[in-house]
């Protein structure tokens, strides 16, 4: 039997995303295939603070190329450098630091670069453990949002954005037959490249996108201005971080312990009762949630991911470590892990697709 090449780990971090276990299976057949030996991390980064990790082997990722979620597990709690460990008599959480159970278990397993799968949180806690700690990261960009600075596209984005198309064309007919405003609240937390997309590919009417704080005018004008052309429905598509202009973005709820508390939600609600006071044409809203995260990839996601995973590994194989695989015109590339730690990657004000809605009569709010 040939001597193993090296050791590798891979872990999958933050809300889980559509491409998960595709980059999964990328991670351990190419590892496998090229004489690496390679950990699956159970649950995020609690699987490394609670050494919960295990070889995998091919059949482990067998038939998983389709599958929403992880089959690692996931969680955005569980930060190494300040682990929630409990609560004091006053119910204040007591936050410790797992740095050194994190090192000593990678160490023990001996190994050589940790394949981090995540949004800013955990790549950021991946940057953190090679800066403080020495670990060695690679690092695949996840998020539906497609807001992690450095990359074109992180996986996810594209099954998010086709589900909420599909969302707004279901909409589109129910709107026209009830002669409603139809609002579909979307995900993207502060960026609005979810809503955007979707928008332009389901023809709403309005796109409002947290870069553009709306004025509900504007929306009402549009809604007013389609009754006018006969047009008895208007479809209007909202990011769950869009706020009025001079107003505040709406929060859902805080989550104690998680990398991010803030959980954006409700300003779609809020938007179709507006627009039903103001115009009297029955409103409704559709929060379209989870449904984008969950379920199969599409095939550019598939692609993507097997990709990214692909090339994660192939990095590891380079010795070049503490990089994150980026997509940049359409071509894989790495590029410093640190750059995640930079400001989130929102829509250009000066976008095409901006303009291009503006071309075809589309409202932004502004
Ligand atoms: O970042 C992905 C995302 O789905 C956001 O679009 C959304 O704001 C957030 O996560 C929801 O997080 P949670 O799963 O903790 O409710």
């Amino acid at each position: 039997m040939s001597a193993v090449r090296g050791t590798l780990a891979v872990l999958t971090g933050g809300g889980d995303c559509p491409g998960l276990n595709a980059v999964i299976r990328a991670v351990v057949k190419t590892a496998l295939h090229n004489g690496y030996e390679i950990y699956g991390v159970a649950n995020g980064f609690h699987g490394l603070i609670e050494d919960d990790m295990r070889l995998m082997t091919l059949a482990d990722v067998s038939g998983i190329l389709p599958r929403g979620g992880t089959v690692l597990g996931t969680t955005n709690r569980d930060n190494p450098f300040r682990y929630a460990a409990g609560e004091d008599a006053e119910g204040n959480v007591i936050y410790e630091d797992k740095r050194d159970v994190v090192v000593r278990n990678l160490r023990e397993h001996h190994i050589d670069c940790l394949i981090v799968i995540g949004g800013d949180g955990s790549l950021k806690i991946g940057y953190d453990l090679n800066r403080y700690c020495g670990v060695n990261v690679v690092g695949v960009p996840k998020t539906i949002d497609n807001d992690l600075p450095g990359t074109e596209r992180t996986f996810g984005f594209d099954t998010a954005m086709a589900m909420a198309t599909e969302a707004l064309d279901r909409l589109h007919t129910t709107a026209e037959s009830h002669h409603r405003v139809m609002v579909l609240e979307v995900m993207g937390r502060y960026a609005g490249w979810i809503a955007l997309h979707s928008g332009l590919a389901g023809g709403a009417d309005v796109i409002l996108i947290p870069e553009i704080p709306y004025d509900i005018e504007s929306v009402i004008r549009k809604v007013k201005e389609r009754q006018e052309q006969g047009k008895q429905f208007s479809i209007v598509t909202v990011a769950e971080g869009s706020r009025p202009i001079g107003g505040e973005m709406t929060v859902a709820r805080l989550v104690k312990n998680s990398f991010e508390q803030i959980r954006l939600g409700g300003v779609g609600n809020k938007l179709a009762d507006e627009i039903e006071a103001r115009t009297g044409i029955e409103s409704r809203c559709t929060v379209l949630g989870y449904l984008q995260r969950g379920g199969s990839p599409t095939a550019y996601d598939r692609v993507l991911s097997t990709r990214y995973g692909s090339a994660a590994v192939e990095a590891c194989m380079d010795g070049e470590y503490n990089v994150m695989v980026a997509l940049s015109a359409n071509h894989i590339v790495r590029i410093p892990i640190e750059k995640v730690a930079g400001q989130p990657h929102k829509v250009p004000l000066d976008s095409d697709l901006i303009r291009v809605g503006r071309n075809l009569g589309v409202c932004f709010g502004d």
